[in-house]
């Protein structure tokens, strides 16, 4: 199972928005999934009392230490995506969600602020070794701002831009809003949208990354595994000499 957590110190980046979001779109592409809310402001309960299909359930999590266990059993059941959102600042529920997670996705719109505030939830993905992405939300169209924004995010990490940035950016538009006053996500209430695309652009985007993290924790199994193999042959052939030398 694949578990990705939207963690932004900031409220309004648009973590419930996009976790919305991307759920659907994970759906629409095949995937079993499931929202877990661990922000007791219950942005995702509400959205699903508004929503009449019973299709993605929304499960609420308050307690860090509820979880790791939850996450387990989950995944034992065979379920492909848990997608976890989380409240503003840095509570215990949300650092657990991001130590038990494949990915974490930090939504920033384009301001200081917003970018500044990443620091807190990028060094918790950082400290348990975590993947993590911005994710550029709110955007105008186009223009300096953006360009702007992106550089500083890179900065904040220090690393280059398209390794820290997901895509495609996502701008600022009524049918975000509309589609969660719906219970609805955005490619269900505008299918045929440019938010709909960019949401299902991220949603592979992210699919990518987490099948390439997954290739290369695999890789780095079995590196680790030969050259422990190697160690073992190295210190029996040493245990051997001694013998040799010793009779
Ligand atoms: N790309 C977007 N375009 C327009 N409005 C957005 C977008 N993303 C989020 N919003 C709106 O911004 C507000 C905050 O988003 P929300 O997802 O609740 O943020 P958070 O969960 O981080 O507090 C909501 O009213 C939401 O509808
Ligand atoms: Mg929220």
């Amino acid at each position: 199972m694949h578990t990705i957590v939207l963690a932004a110190q900031k409220g309004g980046s648009g973590k419930s928005t996009l976790a919305v979001g991307l759920a659907l779109a994970a759906k629409q592409a095949g995937f079993t999934v499931r929202l877990i809310e661990t922000d007791p402001q219950g942005t995702l309960s509400n959205w699903q009392r508004r929503r009449t299909a019973n299709d993605v359930v929304v499960e609420p999590i308050y307690h860090a230490a509820d979880i790791e266990p939850r996450l387990k059993m989950l995944a034992d059941s065979g379920l492909q995506l848990a997608i976890v959102d989380t409240a503003a600042g840095l509570s215990a529920a949300t650092t657990a969600a991001i130590r038990h997670s494949n990915l974490c996705l930090i939504p920033a719109r384009p301001s200081v602020a917003d970018i500044e505030a990443t620091a807190s939830t990028l060094s918790v993905a950082r400290a348990w070794k975590r993947s993590y992405s911005f994710v550029l939300n709110q955007t105008p169209i186009r223009g300096q701002r953006i360009d702007n924004a992106a550089g500083a995010l890179a900065e904040e990490a220090s690393l280059d831009l398209a390794e820290v940035l997901a895509r495609p950016l996502i701008v600022m538009r009524n049918d975000h809003q509309d589609s969660l006053a719906s219970g609805l996500a955005v490619s269900e209430f505008a299918p045929n949208g440019k938010s709909a695309d960019e949401i299902r652009g991220l949603w592979r985007w992210i699919a990518a990354r987490l099948e390439l993290d997954a290739t290369i924790n695999v890789l780095i199994d079995k590196v680790m595994a030969a050259a422990d193999g190697m160690l073992h042959v190295a210190a029996d052939l040493a245990a051997d000499e001694t013998t040799t030398l010793a009779s």
